[in-house]
């Protein structure tokens, strides 16, 4: 006795494919992907400074540093500006500095670390992000960024570009041994899918 396949399976099987992948599609990426999207390095001083004046931040408002190294932006935002902000950081003793670090300025109540992966964290409570990554770590992060920042949220990045999103200001910096590095000011239009 021979086998057949019904002939409706094949036409059946292709729109199951199909929507499974669509759904997939409309995820973030969070799956492919390295976790550790960037080196440690810390932001110099100046670079803090301008990527905090370039975010244009109001008291109230709430800003994300997406892997927060040592805490330094955060800090300098809190204090500054009298804004909240979220740390997110993956490595364990950086997050643990980070954590001290906000506890020795008391700002607890404003400042909240958490050791985690930042492809895994919502992000929509953000009405800034800054970054210091990479240019192949931002182009991942994107379309998290799409998918949860809501309209006229300002994203810093610190030397590296967001690949596919324009600019709506830049500016130079100088870096330690006197290189010149970029900060870009994005903002996430009225437009944007989600
Ligand atoms: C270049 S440092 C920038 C630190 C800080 N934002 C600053 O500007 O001083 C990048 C940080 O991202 C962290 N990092 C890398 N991949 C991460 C991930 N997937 N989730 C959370 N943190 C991550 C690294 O451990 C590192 O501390």
């Amino acid at each position: 006795m021979r086998f057949r396949v019904p002939r409706y399976c094949i036409p059946v099987s292709i729109v199951l494919l199909n929507a499974t992948f669509a759904v997939y599609a409309q995820r973030p990426r969070v799956e492919d992907y390295s976790k550790h999207l960037a080196p440690r390095t810390g932001s110099p001083e100046h670079a803090v400074d301008k990527m905090l004046e370039m975010a244009s931040l109001k008291p109230g408002e709430t800003l994300y540093d997406l892997g927060c190294g040592d805490g330094r932006i955060l800090i300098a935002a809190a204090q500054r500006y009298r804004v909240k902000a979220v740390g997110i950081e993956i490595s364990n003793d950086l997050a643990r500095t980070a954590a001290e670090k906000v506890k020795k300025a008391g700002l607890e109540n404003a400042i909240k670390v958490v050791h985690g992966d930042f492809m895994q964290t919502d992000l929509s409570g953000a009405n800034v992000v800054t970054l210091y990554l990479a240019t192949t770590a931002n182009d991942t992060l994107r379309p998290n960024l799409e998918h949860y920042l809501r309209p006229n949220t300002r994203v810093v990045s610190y030397d590296y570009p967001i690949p596919g999103w324009k600019p709506v200001e830049t500016a130079e910096s100088q870096g330690r041994h006197g290189a010149t590095h970029m900060i870009y000011l994005y903002e996430v239009p009225d437009s944007i899918k989600k």
